[in-house]
């Protein structure tokens, strides 16, 4: 009998791909999200059980991110519920550089009778896709709060193919795998890439820290803006700027470059 890995956040960006890889090598996968049956639900941690009863492996993307308050609980119950449904393996989504992501990391890392490993990952290239940033493309305008600094922006395929390494290898527990792209970029040069790709003038316009939290807070609430704003503050100050060959480690190929993994992209509203 095959052993079942559970994938939490599986309609996201990392999961979907991890849970898809997952199905292509013939694992048996449990895809958890609030709409699934068993349903995962971080505001509901009663449910966590019977959605991991009978799982062995375990990925986990927390959201909104482990470093907000109240992430560490919800890691350490999940830690727990987890080593009481018979789960041996937990590889943890994390974000590279975030001091407040350490407690949630170390309570993965060191829980009893687990293997843990920590997926810690620079910002995503897909941000520009299919995440926050993707406005950028329909709009014309990039604005971020990160002046001139330079980030590894990585491919959310090659985060889930080192993950899914991490799930079912026996190199990496204990392990955190610091992942990011084969180059580092400015902002500025993304949006020339993403004018390139869309054909369309797409310029970045380097906005303040208060600048930034006004417009999030704006769309998304002032939860939402303090947190991405918070984040920007803490990681886009240079310290993420060095490129890691962990990728390549693990999967024997390099990273895919930002530009490769734009010119895939489908721009949908663009
Ligand atoms: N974006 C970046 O550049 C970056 C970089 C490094 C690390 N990270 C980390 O990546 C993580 C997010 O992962 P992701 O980008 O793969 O996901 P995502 O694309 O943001 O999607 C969120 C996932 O979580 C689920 N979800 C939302 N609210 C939930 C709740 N209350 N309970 C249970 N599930 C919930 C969603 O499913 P449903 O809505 O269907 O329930 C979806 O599957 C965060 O921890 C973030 O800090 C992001």
């Amino acid at each position: 009998m095959t052993s079942t890995i559970a994938v939490i956040g599986s309609t996201g960006k990392t999961g979907r791909r991890v849970a898809d890889l997952l199905d292509e090598r013939g694992e048996t996968v449990r895809r958890l999200a609030r709409g699934t049956s068993p349903a995962f639900d971080w505001e509901q941690p009663e449910g966590w059980a019977r959605a991991l009863e009978g799982v062995e492996r375990l990925y986990a993307a927390y959201v909104p991110d482990l470093a907000v308050p109240g992430a560490d609980v919800a890691i350490a119950r999940l830690v727990e519920v987890a080593r009481n449904a018979g789960v041996r393996r937990i590889v943890l989504l994390s974000g590279r550089g975030e001091a407040g992501a350490r407690t949630c990391e170390e309570l993965v890392l060191n829980a009893p009778g687990i293997a843990g490993t920590v997926v810690s990952a620079s910002w995503f290239t897909q941000n520009f896709t299919e995440g926050m940033l993707a406005s950028a493309a329909a709009t014309g305008v990039l604005a971020m709060p990160a002046g001139g600094v330079r980030e590894p922006f990585i491919d959310v395929d090659d985060i889930a193919a080192v993950a899914v390494e991490a799930l079912t290898g026996d190199g990496h527990a204990g392990r955190v795998l610091e992942v990011t792209g084969p180059e580092s970029l400015t902002f500025a040069e993304v949006a020339s890439l993403l004018s390139e790709v869309t054909g369309r003038e797409i310029v970045y316009v380097p906005v303040t820290l208060d600048e930034f939290y006004t417009a999030v807070a704006e769309e998304d609430g002032p939860e939402v803006a303090t947190m991405l704003t918070e984040l920007c503050r803490e990681v886009l100050d240079g310290r993420n700027e060095a490129t890691t060959t962990t990728v390549s480690d693990v999967l024997g190929r390099p990273a895919r470059d930002v530009r490769t993994v734009l010119n895939e992209a489908s721009f949908i509203g663009a």
